[in-house]
C-alpha cells in the first residue's frame, strides 16, 4: 500500500515492504486524519509456497465444486463480518495489492474499497435504479501476492515482465463487491450483510454509507483453461440462512473461455457455449428468465458469457481481463463502446467477438499488434496476465506523481509513451514539484476528468 503505516494494523504481520516513502501519507484515499491503517495484509511474501490445492484434482466441467473448492480457502481465512466490518484473521494467506489508495476512486480508509462502475439502470434487477455505486475490495493468494512482491520489490518503481505471465499456476483472488443499491429494488439483497464505507463523491468529500454485499469474484490460474484463467462469481442472494457473509453466496457461474465461434443469430439469444458454465436457477435474477420483461438484461455477459449484476453485459469476465495491460489499448480499451447490444446488427455483433472475445493467453495482448514499439506516439504495450488491480495500481502511481503527490524519481512505468497524457504520462525524470504548472494542470485536468472507475 502505497504510503501505508502499518503500525497496530496487523499485529505479528511483517513490516510492509509495499510503502513508497515518497509518497505522503495524507495525499491518499484512505487517509484517516493520522495514518493509513487498513485491515488487511501489506506484506508482501517473496516466494509462492508449494501449497497445493483443493481444485486442481476437479475438472472445470464440475465447475461448482471448482468454485467450492475456491471458496473453502478462502473461508479458511476467517472472512467474516463484525459490527459494520469485514475482518479476516491477521495471519490470513491473502494480500492487497499496493498504489491503489490514490484518487477518486481510490481505496476508502475503513474496507480500502476501491470504486467501481456505477450500477446502470435495471442493470442488478428489472427494477434497480441508475447510479447505485459498486465498490469492492480484492485479494491476492500468496501466489498472486508473490508475483506482486517481484512487480513492486522497489516499492516507488515496480516493474513487470515483459512478454511473460507474471502469475504462478494456483495464484487465485477473490473480489467482494457492495452496492448502496435498494433493497427494495434489488430484492435478493434483502437481509444481507451490510457495511459502512467512505463512498461518495469525490476526495475528500467522502462521507459514510451502509452498504450490502451484491457479488464475489474468484480467479484462479490454471493451466487448463485455453486462457490459462478461469474466472467464476458468485451474488449474495437472500433471504439469509445463517449470519456469516459468505453463508448465502449462490454460485452464478464459471468461465475458462470466450468461445469465440460462438455466436447467436437471433437478437438477445444465447450463444451455444462450452468454456462458460451458468447456473440456470438464477434466469430471472440475475438476467431475463423465460417470460419476464427485462429488456436490459438478456444475458449476464455478451450473448451468455460470464459476467455479474455489477458487470457490463457487452463483456465478459475473460474479455475484460486479457485488456489488462500497460498503456491501455488504444483500439480497444477495456470495453465495446458499441451500443446497446440488442440494438447492434448481426455484423456489429461478429465485430465485437472478433475484437474482444478471443481466447488470449496469458501474458499475450488482446490486440497483438499493439506490442510494436514503433507506432507513432506509442513505446508498444506489456501484457498485464489478466491483473486489473496492476493496472488501476500503475494508473494511480502515474496520476500520484503527475499530480505531484509522488516525489521523487519519475517511476519507468509512467514515462511509456500512449500513456492518457493529460494525467499519467511523466516525461520529466522526476515527478513534477506539486506548485509546478504540469502537477496544477494534471490536478485540474483529473478533476474535469476524473479517474474513471476502472471497471467499466
Ligand atoms: C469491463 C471490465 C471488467 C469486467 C467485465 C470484469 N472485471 Fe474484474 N476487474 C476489473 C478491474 C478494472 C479490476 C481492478 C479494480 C479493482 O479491483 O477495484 C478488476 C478486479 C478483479 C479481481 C481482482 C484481481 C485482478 O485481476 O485485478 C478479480 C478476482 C476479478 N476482477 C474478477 C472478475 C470476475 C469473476 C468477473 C466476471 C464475473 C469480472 N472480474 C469482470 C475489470 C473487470
Amino acid at each position: 500500500m502505497a504510503g501505508l503505516l502499518l503500525a497496530g494494523a496487523l499485529a505479528g504481520a511483517a513490516e510492509a515492504q509495499t510503502a513508497c516513502s515518497r509518497f505522503t501519507p495524507s495525499k491518499s484515499s484512505a487517509y484517516n486524519g493520522m495514518t493509513v491503517a487498513l485491515p488487511w495484509r501489506t506484506d508482501l511474501p517473496s516466494a509462492p509456497g508449494t501449497a497445493t490445492h483443493a481444485w486442481e484434482a476437479i475438472p472445470l466441467t464440475s465447475w461448482e465444486a471448482y468454485m467450492a473448492a475456491v471458496l473453502s480457502e478462502i473461508r479458511a481465512s476467517g472472512l467474516k463480518l463484525q459490527g459494520n466490518r469485514v475482518v479476516m484473521n491477521a495471519n490470513a494467506e491473502w494480500w492487497i495489492t499496493p498504489w491503489m489508495d490514490y484518487g477518486d476512486s481510490g481505496r476508502e480508509k475503513r474496507l480500502g474499497l476501491t470504486k467501481e462502475r456505477d450500477a446502470q439502470l435495471h442493470d442488478l434487477s428489472p427494477t434497480s435504479a441508475q447510479g447505485a455505486q459498486v465498490w469492492a475490495v480484492g485479494f491476492y493468494n500468496r501466489e498472486g501476492a508473490a508475483a506482486l512482491g517481484r512487480v513492486f520489490a522497489d516499492p516507488c518503481n515496480p516493474v513487470f515482465p515483459t512478454g511473460a505471465a507474471a502469475f504462478p499456476q494456483n495464484t487465485a483472488s477473490f473480489k467482494l463487491l457492495f452496492t448502496n443499491a435498494s433493497a427494495t429494488q434489488v430484492r435478493y439483497l434483502q437481509g444481507g450483510p451490510q457495511v459502512t464505507a467512505f463512498i461518495g463523491p469525490s476526495v475528500p468529500a467522502r462521507v459514510a454509507r451502509s452498504m450490502r454485499l451484491l457479488q464475489m469474484d474468484i480467479a484462479v490460474k490454471d493451466a487448463r483453461s485455453p486462457t490459462g484463467w478461469v474466472f467464476g462469481t458468485y451474488i449474495w442472494k437472500g433471504p439469509p440462512t445463517g449470519d456469516r457473509l459468505l453463508d448465502n453466496l449462490v454460485p452464478v457461474g464459471l468461465m475458462w473461455g470466450n468461445d469465440p465461434a460462438a455466436s447467436a443469430a437471433q437478437r438477445d439469444d444465447f450463444a451455444t457455449l462450452g468454456e462458460t458454465r451458468l447456473n440456470p436457477a438464477l434466469a430471472g435474477v440475475v438476467w431475463r428468465g423465460p417470460g419476464q420483461i427485462w429488456p436490459e438484461r438478456p444475458w449476464p455477459g455478451f450473448q451468455g458469457r460470464l459476467n455479474g449484476p455489477a458487470d457490463n453485459l457487452r463483456s465478459s469476465c475473460l474479455s475484460c481481463h486479457a485488456l489488462a495491460q500497460w498503456p491501455r489499448s488504444i483500439a480497444l480499451g477495456i470495453v465495446p463502446r458499441d451500443a446497446w447490444p440488442s440494438l447492434m446488427s448481426q455484423t456489429a455483433r461478429d465485430d465485437l467477438r472478433a475484437k474482444y472475445l478471443k481466447n488470449v493467453p496469458a501474458g499475450a495482448l488482446t490486440n497483438p499488434v499493439e506490442a510494436n514499439p514503433n507506432l507513432p506516439a506509442w513505446a508498444g504495450a506489456t501484457s498485464l496476465d489478466y491483473s486489473m488491480q496492476l493496472e488501476a495500481a500503475f494508473d494511480r502511481m502515474c496520476r500520484a506523481c503527475k499530480a505531484g503527490a509522488l516525489t521523487g524519481a519519475t517511476p519507468a512505468m509512467c514515462k511509456i509513451a500512449g500513456l492518457r497524457s493529460n494525467t499519467t504520462l511523466v516525461e520529466t525524470p522526476n515527478c513534477p514539484a506539486a506548485a509546478s504548472p504540469v502537477a496544477r494542470t494534471a490536478a485540474s485536468a483529473a478533476r474535469t476528468a476524473p479517474d474513471p472507475p476502472p471497471r467499466q
